[in-house]
């Protein structure tokens, strides 16, 4: 008899580890809410570069190691990578700065990226305003159309005979998930991937994860404005804002970041913002139609790493993924993988 899993929730992560796991064991996914998931919300950057910050160094060689690994996750589902690579825009002197100072970080950890003047910005992107002081070039980051690849995970786990079963569970302990309705699902391993949610399933997770609210943008070009090829991550006065492009024109505009509890009320103010700047950006945004506004939960951890390992026998966990749980799904269900099959984990690979 192959051995059980139940895996509690059901974004990327979920999915991912659903699927890796069905090539071996018998997998229930508990998924109550793939709408709400934080990666059902997302942009799809895969740009590790861009998202450390100095003191983040592991996250940094995580999200490199990741990055390696998407070609070939991609390629077994299906799905098609955006390659354009991202620019980082500096909006003004100041931002300017801390963009130096990213770029240094980056440099001293061996992942030089090209700086950019304003002038050499537009000759790579032209919609971008000449308003923009600066700018760096990061050639290998990819990006995913994030529904498309929750959409083919799924119907992947589907192939591998994952049931599904739409039920919220209360709480995991070895040899059994307890959910909403009193019910039972027994299994030989449990595994919690329900993101923001995580933290209340089981008492090692109380406190170590926390919701992080953000609100993102669906945009569709309807006459002639020029395409944008890149992924744009500017700093506006401070404020962060990207810009996501899918290969039909439309552009996933994020996100704002704040800590609200599990609200996931889109805001006028949150809007208003990310319109605000990104129209600085991408001067032709205005004439773009909005087509939807949301707002989900990002898995905040206390140090933005994941954590992603074993509770007690029996019970695993792959969650806190913060800002990065779709770059992380194939290295995560990897090491997942190993630690319910007790195989070795893969190595990753550097460049
Ligand atoms: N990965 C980008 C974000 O969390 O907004």
């Amino acid at each position: 008899m192959p051995e059980t899993t139940v895996v509690v929730g059901g974004g990327v992560i979920g999915l991912s580890v659903a699927w890796r796991l069905a090539a071996r064991q018998r997998v229930t996914l508990l998924d109550p809410a793939p709408e709400a998931a934080a990666s059902w919300v997302a942009g799809g950057m895969l740009a590790p570069v861009t998202e450390a910050w100095p003191g983040e160094e592991r996250l940094l060689d995580l999200g490199m190691a990741a990055l390696d690994r998407w070609p070939e996750f991609a390629a077994d589902l299906g799905v098609e990578l955006g390659t354009g690579g991202t620019v980082a825009v500096a909006f003004d002197s100041a931002d300017a700065g801390q963009q130096d100072t990213q770029a240094e970080f980056l440099a001293a950890r061996g992942r030089a990226v090209r700086r950019l003047t304003s002038r050499e910005l537009r000759a790579l992107e032209p919609a971008l305003s000449p308003k923009i002081r600066s700018g760096l070039s990061v050639p290998g980051d990819l990006a995913v159309d994030n529904r498309e690849l929750l959409r083919r995970l799924r119907s992947a786990c589907g192939t591998r005979g994952v049931t599904v079963d739409p039920r919220p569970a209360d709480e995991v302990r070895p040899g059994a998930v307890r959910l909403a309705d009193g019910t039972e699902i027994g299994c030989d391993t449990a595994v919690i991937t329900a993101g923001a949610w995580s933290g209340a399933l089981h008492p090692a997770l109380a406190g170590l994860i926390r919701p992080v609210k953000g609100e993102i943008l669906r945009l569709r070009p309807r006459s002639g404005e020029p395409p944008v090829r890149h992924t744009v991550r500017a700093l506006v006065e401070s404020r962060p804002v990207y810009l996501v492009p899918r290969a039909n024109g439309e552009i996933v505009l994020g996100a704002t970041q704040y800590e609200a509890g599990f609200d996931t009320e889109v805001t006028v103010g949150g809007v208003r913002d990310l319109l605000a700047d990104a129209e600085r950006v991408l001067p032709g945004l205005a004439e773009y139609a909005l087509l939807e506004c949301a707002a989900g939960l990002r898995a905040g951890s206390r140090d933005n790493l994941p954590l992603v390992g074993e509770l007690e026998p029996g019970v695993l966990v792959a969650a806190g993924h913060h800002r990065n749980g779709l770059l992380l799904a194939p290295v995560t269900a990897d090491t997942v993988y190993a630690l319910a099959t007790a195989t070795p984990a893969p190595q990753p690979t550097t460049r």
